[in-house]
């Protein structure tokens, strides 16, 4: 007769544990969860996107992450970095939310990694790039679930760079999220051959793209690179094909040039290459089953934004279930996120040791209302963490 492998005394302690805390998660309070996202604002749409993600997966599991209820908290952050430190603090003291969720500028997201930091409050970042929040400010309590700036620009700089291009400009919002980006892809671009030779940039939120069309007209590059997103992404791709460029320059951006955006901008977006580390006709079955239900639920597409939101629901139930839902077992929790891999709509992924998504990078192609998959253009990109001393 086989006998049963006994327990380690570690082991059985651990197991008496979990047990202890499943029961003890059935009568804990609601776990609250703190949205900040911008609601108003060029990035409106992208915000709503997140919450509409992370909601979806809550509401797959029953509403309940291992057994603990979600109550939400929201504060409009406007995408303004001025009033970040504010608002972050609306969560942290007056609702004293267990878990802060946001947001999608870098600018904001930086004031919420100083305050997540200060606090000790548990921070899931669902979309802005900034690279210092899993770098120089990196933090075991500090996740993304997104990607960092410098990836997806590293990632459409091989491509430009493979596409045999030599001259490139580049055009973006003067802040974290467009210079970074801007960094990423010259890094790459200039490696494979390529030399970027000028860099335009006009404040955030601005739209008045006119002078910097007409600069890029005159110099006539090889190739143009832009960074833009939300209600700015759609007035640029627009701008860009009116002013008669479209014909002669050939467009590239990261694929925030074109995600969420595309029925807004119609025709003028047609066949613009861009790379992200999603793409909306992924045909796995995980892919597919959550743009289903994303569609039957809100009867909108999912996009990128939804993705990372979505995802950003998985990490934190992930670190729920391996304390079975006690919040207060933290070491336990955050290492359970660290090491996780995540079964997302884009494909799986990992954290790296700075909490930052390992991931593929794709060549997409805008069709209709779709940024369709065209090539992997980096396989499982890793961000540089530079500054991180988490290890
Ligand atoms: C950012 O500010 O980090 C940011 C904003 C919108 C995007 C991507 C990055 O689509």
């Amino acid at each position: 007769m086989k006998r049963m492998p006994r327990l380690s005394a570690p082991a059985a302690a651990l197991a008496a544990l979990a047990f202890s805390s499943l029961a003890s998660a059935q009568g804990q309070p609601p776990l609250k969860v703190g949205l900040m996202l911008p609601y108003t604002g060029t990035y409106a749409a992208l915000g709503n996107m997140i919450e509409s993600g992370f909601k979806l997966y809550v509401q797959e599991q029953g509403g309940k992450l291992s057994g603990r209820e979600i109550q939400y908290f929201k504060v409009d952050d406007e995408s303004d970095p001025s009033k970040a430190t504010d608002n972050v603090n609306k969560l942290i003291r007056r609702d004293n939310v267990d878990v802060l969720v946001g947001t999608v500028h870098s600018g904001v997201a930086l004031a919420m990694a100083k305050a997540a930091k200060e606090s000790n409050t548990l921070l899931i970042v669902p979309n802005a790039g900034a690279d210092a929040i899993t770098g120089a400010m990196c933090a075991p309590n500090i996740f993304r679930t997104s990607f960092s700036n410098w990836q997806p620009g590293y990632a459409t700089g091989v491509v430009a760079a493979q596409k045999g291009y030599k001259r490139a400009m580049t055009i973006t919002w003067n802040y974290a999220a467009g210079n970074e980006t801007v960094k990423g892809f010259t890094e790459a671009f200039e490696k494979g051959g390529g030399k970027v030779i000028k860099d335009l940039t006009l404040p955030f939120p601005n739209v008045e793209f006119q002078a910097l069309l007409t600069e890029i007209a005159a110099q006539k590059p090889d190739v143009v690179f832009a960074f833009f997103a939300g209600g700015g992404a759609v007035k640029f791709v627009k701008d860009y094909d009116a002013a008669g460029l479209r014909k002669t320059i050939p467009l590239y951006g990261s694929g925030f040039l074109t995600d969420g955006t595309l029925e807004a901008q119609g025709a003028s977006a047609q066949g613009l290459p861009t790379t992200l580390h999603y793409a909306d006709n992924l045909e796995t079955p995980r892919n597919e089953a959550f743009r289903k239900n994303f569609a039957l639920t809100y009867k909108a597409n999912a996009d990128v934004y939804a993705v990372q939101g979505y995802d950003a629901a998985q990490l934190l139930g992930a670190g729920l279930m391996a304390v079975k839902g006690d919040f207060k077992q933290r070491d336990q929790m955050l290492y359970a996120m660290g090491k996780t891999v995540i079964g997302s709509p884009r494909g799986k992924f990992a954290m790296s040791a700075a909490h930052n998504p390992v991931q593929d990078f794709y060549l997409r192609e805008a069709k209709g209302v779709n940024n369709e998959y065209r090539s992997v253009a980096v396989k499982q990109l890793a961000d540089p963490a530079k500054g991180c001393k988490l290890q």
